[in-house]
């Protein structure tokens, strides 16, 4: 659990070589032939650039702007991980609701064949907002031309301090590196979802499609309103001024932070099945440039060299602001 963020090691798969769980085995066939809907939106990131924020928001969205059903029902049951069954450990806080709902449905049937996540992805009412962390190469090649995708991008030394301390709290990880050692994994690529630049190249590429929105975490975090009024154009749900202002407050740092449903480190039982004693916290500081706390000058020195290996276009599909 040191030098490998999962401890019986990761395998590479597709075209980028994206590392998952050797677990992944029974499930990448489905997932590269999940049936989307057409009124599916799918929010999709490399692991720790908002993916549970834009969850919220895209949800909230797309379901009447209902911030009752939100405020009470954790995010998990309301926005389906397509992937997770390759990712999660026994346990999961949720995976005994998803079990329960799963005999339901296939009497006699092996959920850990099946994979009860991917099960309640399938069944899911629409419309689903729907999350992953796989690149664009291990889903259908017909995905853009059948739902809506939201990709959020994030700096990636932000987003690698904060995969430190989230690999730390997730018992499915465990990590116990520091973060001098963190680095050194990410910078060989072998974090788990790992490589970062595949992952955003793969989706840089695809920007021009109607059908997709590209999002900066740091344009969220500068000014959410404008970003509200991209994702409410783009998914044509036609929220009033009103309903823009609601969701800003109910999608700020503090609110989510504060709210059992999204925030799973304050849900006493979604917090003992996933996380360990560690004092961090799954919606942790939601700020812009805390590298510059964690990076000393030779962690800086050694990810810059990193950062070349991504090319220019993927520099300039991650650095929005830094
Ligand atoms: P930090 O660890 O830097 O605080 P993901 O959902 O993809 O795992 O991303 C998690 C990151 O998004 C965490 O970053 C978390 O705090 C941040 N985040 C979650 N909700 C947020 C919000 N409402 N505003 C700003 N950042 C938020």
């Amino acid at each position: 659990a040191k030098f490998l963020t999962f401890t019986d090691g990761l395998v590479a798969v597709g075209d980028e070589g994206h590392l998952l769980p050797p677990q992944c085995s029974r499930f990448i066939n489905k997932y590269h032939h999940f049936r989307f809907r057409d009124d599916d939106v799918l929010v999709m990131t490399f692991p720790r650039s908002g993916t549970t924020w834009t969850q919220e928001l895209v949800w909230c969205m797309t379901h009447n702007m209902d911030l009752d059903t939100a405020a009470s029902t954790p995010l998990p049951l309301r926005s389906p991980f397509i992937e997770f069954d390759a990712l999660t450990h026994p346990g999961h806080g949720v995976e005994e609701i998803l079990s329960q709902q799963f005999a339901e449905r296939h009497p006699g049937q092996d959920p850990k064949q099946v994979g009860v996540f991917l099960d309640s992805a399938e069944c899911a009412k629409s419309p689903r907002t729907l999350h992953t962390h796989l690149p664009f190469s291990l889903l259908p090649p017909c995905l853009l031309d059948t739902c809506k995708v939201v990709y959020v991008a994030r700096n990636p030394r932000d987003t690698c301090v904060s995969y430190y301390y989230h690999q730390r709290l997730m018992k499915s990880a465990e990590y116990v590196g520091n973060f001098a050692e963190f680095v050194d994994l990410w910078c060989r690529n072998l974090v788990l979802q790992a490589p970062y630049w595949g992952h955003v190249s793969e989706a840089w590429e695809r920007r021009d499609h109607p059908n997709f929105l590209w999002l900066y975490y740091e344009d969220m975090k500068e000014n959410l309103p404008r970003e509200l009024r991209r994702l409410d154009n783009f998914l044509g749900t036609g929220l009033t001024e009103d309903q823009l202002g609601q969701l800003t407050q109910h999608g700020s740092f503090s609110r989510m932070k504060n709210s059992t449903a999204t925030n799973f480190s304050i849900n006493p039982t979604m917090a003992k099945a996933m996380m360990t004693n560690d004092k961090s916290s799954f919606v942790r500081k939601g700020t812009t440039g805390d590298w510059v706390s964690h990076f000393t000058p030779e962690l800086e020195a050694k990810f810059k060299v990193w950062e070349t290996s991504g090319g220019e276009v993927a520099k300039q599909a991650a650095f929005r602001n830094i």
